[in-house]
């Protein structure tokens, strides 16, 4: 199609107004992603966790491409200010939200159907041609929003209470950058309601299917241990993703990119846990609830700080589970379940970059220092048998 030159150029939004409303966009997205990460572990059923943690994914990456709309425009500073009164307010309402429904009622039906409205009203108004960059990120953007709502709104959105074309709203460059609200410590993570939580989670699991020695690891191969086996990974997938998500909202103050990667660590692990709940009913004859779950090692690894968790999940567990991985994937394809071991062939590829979020940014909590932070991860290592459960002291 030709290019054209007949229509004048419309006349738009000026730089500034432009800058305000991306401002305003990413003040939203960022707390969505910000109070999505605190809620995801206590939100019971599968379907709607796997949602919401790819919509945290989703958002991260929007706030990403936000932030470098916002360098381009008000060159050489990204600083999205700090919202108006107006949008602090709505923020105020959706950060103060007491309980996991009542959150994802604001968040579904409310800031993404007033953040859609806006986007769409920003579209409708700029000129396409001066200001083309924003009109394919905005054209995204929108595409991403109504598929979120369509998957998670309770019901319908349209009678929503309209808030002001928020993009439009005030914000203020000078003011100190926005306190984002940590919810309480977490308890549990929230099940299915059919599943059954235990203390020990399901008996029939040995210590075997979790050493690395090569000479001790245990393979599943019979119908039944595979079973049981790939119901407990599920469940290890969701505390991985719950991990990583609460990791991003209990420190807002780690740099941007440090939430970024564990969003999508976020997603990938909900991820797995749906290829676990696809292959048990299609190739092992089981179904998520079958057998009872239980969060002693989740607690075990969520009591540590930051470093901590980083240490002895990303760099131990995880490190540790990609030798696991290819292992069990080699005696599978000698046994001929070719489904089964691609699986273990994908999931190992990535371990990989959830393994480097340990040293990335375990080093960077240790001011850089790459060789303090793997002496930490020995040191932690210490306290772990030979399965990586911590071992037990005193009675
Ligand atoms: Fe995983
Ligand atoms: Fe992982």
């Amino acid at each position: 199609m030709a290019l054209g030159h007949d229509h004048p150029l419309r006349r738009g939004y000026d730089v500034d107004e432009n800058a305000i409303r991306f401002s305003n966009y990413f003040h939203v997205l960022r707390e969505l992603v910000h109070l999505s990460s605190g809620w995801l572990p206590l939100v019971p059923e599968f379907e709607r966790k796997y949602r919401l943690g790819e919509h945290v994914h989703d958002d991260a990456r929007a706030v990403s491409r936000i932030r470098r709309r916002l360098y381009e425009l008000r060159h050489p500073s990204d600083y999205p200010g700090a919202p108006g009164p107006e949008l602090a307010a709505l923020l105020d309402r959706l950060a103060g939200a007491d309980a996991c429904e009542s959150y994802l009622e604001i968040a579904y039906g409310e800031v993404k159907p007033a953040l859609r409205r806006s986007l769409a009203t920003h579209v409708e108004n700029l000129d396409p041609v001066t200001d083309e960059p924003s009109l394919i990120l905005l054209e995204k953007l929108i595409g991403r929003q109504d598929r979120h709502i369509a998957e998670l709104a309770g019901g319908p959105v349209d009678g929503v209470a309209a808030t002001a074309d928020l993009g439009s709203l005030p914000i203020d460059l000078k003011a100190e950058p926005r306190r984002l609200r940590i919810l309480p410590p977490l308890g549990d993570p929230a099940r299915d309601p059919a599943i059954e939580v235990t203390p020990d989670g399901d008996p029939f699991l040995t210590d075997e299917l979790y050493v690395n020695d090569p000479d001790e690891n245990h393979v599943p191969i019979e119908p039944e241990e595979q079973r049981h086996f790939f119901h407990a990974l599920m469940d290890a997938e969701l505390c991985a993703a719950e991990l990583m998500a609460r990791n991003s909202h209990e420190h807002p103050e780690m740099p941007w990119d440090f939430h970024v990667d564990m969003a999508r660590q976020v997603w990938d692990e909900v991820r797995h846990a749906r290829v676990h709940d696809i292959l048990m009913p299609t190739e092992l004859g089981c179904r998520w609830g079958d057998y009872p779950v239980g969060f002693s090692y989740f607690r075990s690894i969520y009591a540590h700080d930051l470093l901590g968790r980083l240490a002895l999940f990303n760099s131990t567990s995880e490190q540790k589970a990609m030798w696991r991985h290819s292992h069990r994937r080699k005696v599978l394809v000698e046994r001929g379940q070719e489904q089964v071991a691609k699986v273990f062939d994908y999931l190992l590829a990535d371990e990989v970059p959830h393994v480097h979020n340990g040293v990335r940014w375990g080093s960077h909590l240790l001011g850089g220092d790459e060789d303090a932070y793997r002496r930490r991860v020995r040191e932690l290592r210490e306290g772990l048998d030979a399965t990586g459960a911590p071992v037990e002291t005193g009675a």
